[in-house]
C-alpha cells in the first residue's frame, strides 16, 4: 500500500501554501526572496536621505529642524539625553537619521530605516540574528551603537537580496530546507555572505566555523554547510 504521506515534505507543504513561490520563498522572518528581490531593493531604495520629521522622542511634538528639537530638550527636558542626528551608509545607499544616542544599529535599522531582516533576538551578543556586515566583517548589530557607524559601510540582508549576485545562497537555502521558522535565518545568510566574500569555496569547517556565532532554536545547523557548499561555486562565478 502507497504511503500517500511518503512523498510529503515540509518544503512541498509550504509550496502548496503559496509560501514558497517561484522557486524562491519567503522565511517566516519576513524576508522576501528571489520574485520579491525587487521588494528588497526598493527597501534599500526607500531609505531617507535625510531627517524629514524632528519628533521628540519624550513628549512627541514636531518640530521643523534639529536646532529647535536641541532647544525644546534644553528647557523641556534637561534631565534627558538630547537625541542625535547620525549619517550611515546602508547597502551603498546613504541616509541620515535621528536617534537617542544609545540606540544600537539594529534599533536603528528597525525602527528608523524599516530594514527588519536583522533580527533582535537576545539583544546581548549570543545569538548571531542581528548580524550585518561593517566595512567587510560581520558584526552583531544589536553591540553596536549607530553613532559608531558613521563612515562605515554597512550591509544588511536587505541589500544582498537584492543583489543577483546571491540569488543562488538563498535558492541554495531553499533548495536544503536550511530553515524552519526562519527567524534566525537572515543572520546565518549574512555571515555565510561574509565568509564567501572571503572564501569562494569554504570547507564545511570553514562554514561550521563562520557560523559559530549563530543559533538556531529550531536546529537546522547541518545543512547550512550543505547550501553554503553547493551554493559557492555558482557565486564565484558571478552568481544568476
Ligand atoms: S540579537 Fe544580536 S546577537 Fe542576539
Ligand atoms: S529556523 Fe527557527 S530559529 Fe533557526
Amino acid at each position: 500500500m502507497t504511503d500517500e504521506r511518503s512523498n510529503f515534505n515540509r518544503r512541498s507543504f509550504l509550496k502548496n501554501a503559496k509560501v514558497i513561490i517561484g522557486g524562491g520563498a519567503i522565511g517566516a522572518a519576513g524576508i522576501a526572496i528571489r520574485p520579491e528581490m525587487a521588494q528588497a531593493a526598493e527597501a534599500v531604495k526607500s531609505l531617507p536621505k535625510t531627517v524629514a520629521q524632528f519628533r521628540c522622542p519624550v513628549c512627541n511634538k514636531d518640530f521643523s529642524n534639529f536646532a529647535e528639537l536641541k532647544n525644546h530638550f534644553k528647557t523641556e527636558h534637561p534631565e534627558h539625553v538630547e537625541p542625535v542626528t547620525t549619517k550611515l551608509n546602508i547597502n551603498g545607499e546613504e541616509c541620515e537619521v535621528l536617534i537617542e544616542p544609545h540606540w544600537t544599529l539594529q534599533r536603528t535599522l528597525q525602527f528608523k530605516l524599516g530594514l527588519t531582516g536583522a533580527k533582535q533576538m537576545c539583544d546581548r551578543g549570543a545569538c548571531g540574528s542581528c548580524t550585518v556586515i561593517m566595512d567587510g566583517r560581520a558584526i552583531l548589530s544589536c553591540m553596536t551603537l549607530a553613532v559608531e557607524c558613521e563612515g562605515k559601510s554597512i550591509q544588511t540582508i536587505e541589500g544582498i537580496a537584492a543583489d543577483p549576485k546571491w540569488r543562488p545562497l538563498i535558492d541554495s537555502y531553499c533548495k536544503w530546507d536550511a530553515m524552519q521558522c526562519g527567524y534566525c535565518t537572515p543572520g546565518f545568510l549574512v555571515s555565510a555572505k561574509a565568509l564567501l566574500d572571503k572564501k569562494a569555496n569554504p570547507t564545511e569547517d570553514d562554514c561550521k566555523q563562520a557560523l559559530a556565532g549563530n543559533i538556531c532554536s529550531c536546529g537546522t545547523y547541518p545543512r547550512h554547510p550543505t547550501a553554503i557548499m553547493e551554493a559557492a561555486p555558482i557565486i564565484a562565478k558571478g552568481g544568476n
